[in-house]
């Protein structure tokens, strides 16, 4: 596979000339300069109302459609389904808890696993307050992971829903979802899955996995502060409106999103299409076809890589060091690698790097459950280094250079 000259590709995002070297990925990405162009244009230039009959009206409708588009070539939605845009996956989680809270049957179950960040959980077990009730899929403390025969074994006629992440926040580790979903599935429940952790380092494919609800924010692939929450048709079709009373059944994907999206950062999300085709080898021309994105996220993922097996080993070879998640780099693990040390807090250790310009965080970043599962302390949480395509083997030195002083 050719790979993209890695300056070039660093040098179209104009924050990493900035000096600080962003290993907080996993909280946001830094943006292009064509999806921040974007949104400034738009702003600039066109920043008026959809639904109108005038030009620049009916321009702002179709950049609106378009990036819909773009958001269903993204996660392949190629066979049907919607791809809603909303502010937030929190924001667009809850909407869909509320849907599901009109409608589940008394004495419904929802599977919850206990990897979950915060924005797929407390969504869920508000429901309990209607008479849901909540079943956790444990952390299994040594596999680091929910294992799947503990699914099994909790999946039932009862099963409405299961709630999941397909890439902890802090484990990094890729949940085998289509196993999921074939299981859930087969005992009548649906899947939702948080892309969250997952989206920015691999292509999202609905159509492939099968799964009903599946969400992710992009602002943390490289695009405006939103986020797509994709749902299958039938999915879509057994639930109630959350919008106005007098908007059409049939008027999708706005019946789901509630206020709309932000017109700008659809603006911004479309061009994120131009950087992908870049990544992909692909001209530019035309707009994002599904091979570009897929051939991007190919290309992402062979960056990343060496990267995670550096740093992976490294603090193998540190005593005194315990790595949260798959203790081994390779296809199923992405580049969030968490770490706890025996004597230094992750505080102390975030607070020194701080210092030196190096970005990361500590804490249980909302993944308290999976904190509290495994037997850390929920305050100091765990320290964590979150990369993508754009870090360099250099950034992963300096940072080792740093933690070799200290750990
Ligand atoms: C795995 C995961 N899920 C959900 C969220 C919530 O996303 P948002 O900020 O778009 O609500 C985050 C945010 O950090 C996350 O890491």
């Amino acid at each position: 596979m050719n790979l993209p000259d890695r300056a070039a590709l660093r040098a179209r995002f104009p924050a990493l000339a900035s000096g600080t070297v962003f290993l907080e990925n996993a909280g946001g990405s830094q943006v292009p300069a064509c999806v921040a162009d974007a949104v400034h244009r738009y702003l600039r230039e066109t920043y008026v109302q959809l639904g109108a009959g005038y030009p620049l009206s009916r321009h702002c409708t179709q950049v609106v459609a378009d990036a819909h588009a773009f958001a269903r070539t993204f996660v392949n939605a190629a066979r049907g389904g919607q791809a809603m845009i909303g502010p937030s996956s929190t924001v667009m989680l809850n909407m869909l808890a509320g849907c599901y809270g009109q409608v589940l049957a008394p004495g419904s179950e929802i599977i919850l696993a206990e990897t979950g960040h915060e924005a797929n959980l407390g969504p869920w077990k508000r429901l309990e307050r209607l008479g849901a009730t909540i079943r956790w899929w444990p952390l299994d403390p040594e596999l680091q992971l929910c294992p799947l025969d503990a699914l099994d074994a909790l999946l039932s006629d009862r099963t409405a829903l299961v709630a999941l992440p397909h890439v902890s926040n802090l484990l990094g580790g890729i949940v085998d979802l289509p196993e999921v979903v074939r299981m859930a599935h087969g005992a009548g429940a649906r899947v939702v899955a948080d892309g969250v952790a997952y989206a920015p380092h691999r292509a999202i494919d609905v159509d492939a996995w099968g799964v009903d609800w599946y969400v992710y924010s992009t602002y943390k692939v490289y695009g405006p502060h939103m986020a797509v929450l994709y749902g299958r048709d039938d999915a879509l079709a057994e639930l109630p409106s959350p919008n106005h009373f007098f908007v059409p059944r049939d008027d999708l994907p706005y019946l789901f999103e509630p206020g709309g999206p932000s017109h700008e950062g659809c603006a911004g999300l479309l061009a994120l299409g131009e950087y992908l085709q870049f990544l992909a080898g692909a001209d530019g021309g035309g707009p994002c076809d599904r091979a570009a994105v897929e051939r991007a996220f190919a290309v992402m993922e062979q960056l990343e890589a060496p990267l995670v097996a550096r740093l992976l080993e490294y603090l193998h070879g540190k005593p005194g060091v315990r790595v949260i998640g798959p203790q081994e780099a390779g296809p199923a693990r992405v580049g969030t690698v968490s770490f706890v040390h025996e004597r230094l807090t992750a505080r102390e250790i975030a607070a020194i790097l701080d210092r030196t310009a190096i970005a990361v965080r500590h804490g249980h970043m909302y993944a308290w459950h999976l904190v509290k599962a495994l037997g850390l302390d929920l305050e100091d949480g765990v320290l964590r280094v979150s990369f993508v395509h754009y870090n360099t083997l250099d950034e992963i030195e300096r940072l080792i250079e740093v933690l070799e002083t200290i750990l």
